[in-house]
């Protein structure tokens, strides 16, 4: 177990095209004379003499002999945070370790070694080995027992930390995904593709129990309408454990060889940003500003900025208002970073049929989930006028045309199809600009 408080440790790195660890640099945790947090992050010298060295963050964490350091987010950088568990994973270590008051460094330290991208942790100078076990689809009914257990738990008590869970079971939680993000219950498991051949790692996302539809079917309903709407999706499907669906989505960062897995870096769009997750930071979280980003960073930025705008569409044409900046990434598997393929695609139901607003600034005016506003900025996204209106006209005529039958498909029910259907093409989208076609 690993001693709380930790305020130091090492950064490793899978490079592209190994599946081995090295060594990248050192990260600090301390605090400035006012008392905030500070991080310091400084490459190792034999890291930096590596012909085939690549950068934590091209652009904040370049390679460079100098002391990194930052007083934001509680002195993380980014790409360490990426790299930390959110709120689904926090919550399982601090029942784990038994404690509220672990420093940034204990989470990074506590949490489990499949965690997006190609970073890992720890205290020893040498990286450790790279894991070779992972859960698998058998295992699912278990965890998901132990997922509610530790849901329910924390729906009965105020208490941060009841005492119910016992010191067995704390052990067992460790087996729960604790690194990747996100704050829905859900674990990393091994399984064969659906095309056959070696097994892939996998994200499963369960369904909670106090879920008001079937999350997983709907959540595989909307990558699949991704896809048919010309997006480039994560791909999933669902398995059954104990008599409940879990949506397993194929991990992007993650590639199987010979040796074992290779590891794509990774960077939240909440990174490329330079943008946290409290209020004053929303600010910054726009898809426009995120264009730019990723017309400088990427190997392909047309497509890249095509693919961005076709998303941002369909989110609008979803209501997935929760389209936050970390459910968009970049990965790099060798050296040049594109955008991630789509994932956590929700739809939602909001009361107002005439304004609703994605989590992201679409255009001039604002968050609004509205045709004429995502037109607004199309230059940014590298598209003419006419070839964003032809995007919107088809998108909007595709969703609605095909959200039931996709749905239904996917094994959503009738009366899930029904929760959700205010979700499609809401009236709003259309105030200001009728359709051309
Ligand atoms: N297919 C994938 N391959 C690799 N990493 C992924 C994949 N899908 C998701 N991730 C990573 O895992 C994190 C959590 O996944 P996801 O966003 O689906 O979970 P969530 O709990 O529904 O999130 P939220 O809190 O936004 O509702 C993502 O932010 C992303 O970093
Ligand atoms: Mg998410």
């Amino acid at each position: 177990m690993i001693s709380k408080g930790a305020r130091e440790c090492f950064v490793y790195i899978a490079l592209p095209g190994q599946v081995e660890l090295v060594t990248a640099a050192r990260f600090m945790l301390g605090t400035d004379r006012a008392g905030n947090a500070r991080g310091e992050l400084v490459y190792g010298r034999s890291y930096l003499s590596r012909p085939d060295a690549v950068p934590i963050d091209p652009v904040e964490l370049k390679l460079a002999p100098v002391t990194y350091q930052t007083l934001n987010m509680k002195g993380m950088f980014g790409a360490l945070r990426d790299a930390s568990p959110d709120y689904w994973g926090r919550r399982v270590i601090e029942r784990h370790s038994g404690s509220g008051e672990l420093t940034e460094v204990d989470y990074l330290l506590y949490s489990s070694d499949d965690r997006a991208g190609a970073l890992a942790f720890g205290l020893n100078r040498e990286p450790p080995a790279p894991r070779r076990h992972f859960n698998q689809t058998i295992d699912l009914a278990h965890l998901q027992d132990l997922a509610d257990r530790l849901i329910a738990q924390e729906n009965a008590s105020e208490q941060p930390l009841p005492a119910v869970i016992q010191s067995e079971q704390v052990q067992e939680l460790m087996l729960l995904g604790t690194a990747m993000g996100g704050a829905r219950p859900k674990v990393v498991v091994e399984d064969s593709p659906p095309e056959g051949g070696p097994p892939v790692l996998w994200l499963a996302k369960f369904n909670r129990t106090d879920d008001r539809f079937n999350h997983a079917r709907v959540e595989h309903a909307m990558l699949r309408l991704a896809s048919e709407c010309g997006l480039h999706a994560a791909e999933s499907r669902i398995v059954q454990a104990g008599h409940r669906d879990v949506l397993l989505v194929r991990r992007f960062d993650r590639a199987l060889t010979g040796a074992g897995y290779r590891r794509a870096r990774m960077l939240s769009a909440l990174t490329l940003l330079r943008s946290g997750d409290t209020h004053q930071d929303r600010d910054r979280w726009s898809y426009v500003i995120l264009v730019e980003e990723l017309r400088r960073l990427s190997g392909d930025s047309r497509a890249d900025a095509h693919e961005l705008f076709r998303r941002m569409l369909f989110n609008a044409l979803i209501s997935n208002t929760d389209d936050h900046p970390r459910n968009h990434a970049v990965i790099a598997m060798d050296t040049a970073f594109r955008l991630a393929p789509a994932y956590d695609l929700t739809p939602f139901t909001p009361v107002s049929i005439e304004r609703r607003d994605l989590a992201m600034s679409s255009g001039d005016r604002g968050r609004y989930a509205n045709a004429d506003n995502l037109l607004s900025q199309c230059a940014r996204f590298l598209l003419t006028r006419a070839e964003a209106r032809a995007l919107i006209d088809t998108m909007e005529a595709q969703v609605r045309a095909r959200w039931y039958a996709t749905a239904r498909a996917a094994g959503v029910s009738e009366g899930d199809c029904e929760h959700i259907a205010g979700a499609f093409a809401y009236a709003g989208f259309r105030f200001g600009t009728p359709a051309t076609s």
